[in-house]
């Protein structure tokens, strides 16, 4: 690679991985994925980036039907379980993408349209030379702002105390944002603990929430 091409390398935020796909989540793919796939026109309130299994975002969904859910993943087997879920607790204001979520938004999320974007224990690439990976970053954070309504709430949460404290102030710093809380925000009761935080509290690691308002 010439030098000239290296601006044009694309930054990934996640660790592409691979991963078997059970009997069930190939059955969830082959089944359901046509019904429950994001399409342009489907207006969206709350977008979740790296949403995992998909357990945060169907109790979520569940719990507040009036909005309409897009959860946007790229880890195959992931998507494959929240289809299962959305289809076992016969949700319809749930909708997944199964891409990068910065393509998405990129062209396909209009400005100024979204109530909420969630954002729960994002990787903390916790190497310096890895921070660019980061989702939440001035200029990824920059692109959740311009897609939220005046009034939106950007609700990240993470267990890596070194990246909640980056996470306060790379959005204090966004002069278009203002906390909800003064610091961290208490652990809000509607954002249902998951498998991934449930291990990270064994193992002492306690979740940091952050909510911050669009002027
Ligand atoms: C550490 S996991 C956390 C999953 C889930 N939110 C939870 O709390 O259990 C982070 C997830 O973000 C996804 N991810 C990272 N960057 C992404 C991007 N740009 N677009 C879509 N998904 C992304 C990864 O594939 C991974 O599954």
């Amino acid at each position: 690679m010439t030098t000239v091409d290296r601006p044009l390398r694309i930054v990934r935020t996640y660790h592409p991985r691979r991963g078997r796909l059970s009997g069930r989540h190939f059955d969830a793919l082959e089944r359901l994925a046509a019904r429950y796939t994001f399409e342009i026109g489907w207006n969206v309130d709350v977008l979740e980036i790296g949403s995992g299994m998909g357990e945060a975002t169907a109790l979520m969904a569940a719990a507040d039907p009036g909005r309409r859910y897009l959860a946007v993943e790229v880890h195959t087997p992931g998507v494959a379980n929240l289809l299962h879920l959305i289809d076992e607790a016969g949700l319809g204001n749930v909708r997944i993408a199964a891409v990068d979520a910065f393509e998405l938004l990129a062209s396909n999320i209009p400005s100024g349209s979204l109530a909420a974007v969630h954002v729960f224990f994002p990787d903390p690439w916790p190497k310096a030379r890895h921070h660019k990976r980061r989702l939440i970053v001035p200029e990824r954070v920059a692109v959740l702002r311009d897609r939220l309504k005046p009034g939106g709430i950007l609700h990240c949460a993470t267990d890596d105390a070194g990246y909640a404290q980056a996470m306060l102030e790379t959005l204090t710093a966004d002069q278009e944002l203002v906390n909800v809380y003064d610091g961290f925000a208490p652990r809000p009761a509607h954002r249902p603990v998951t498998k991934f935080e449930q291990r990270a509290l064994r193992a002492g690691r306690p979740s940091f929430d952050v909510m911050y308002e669009k002027r």
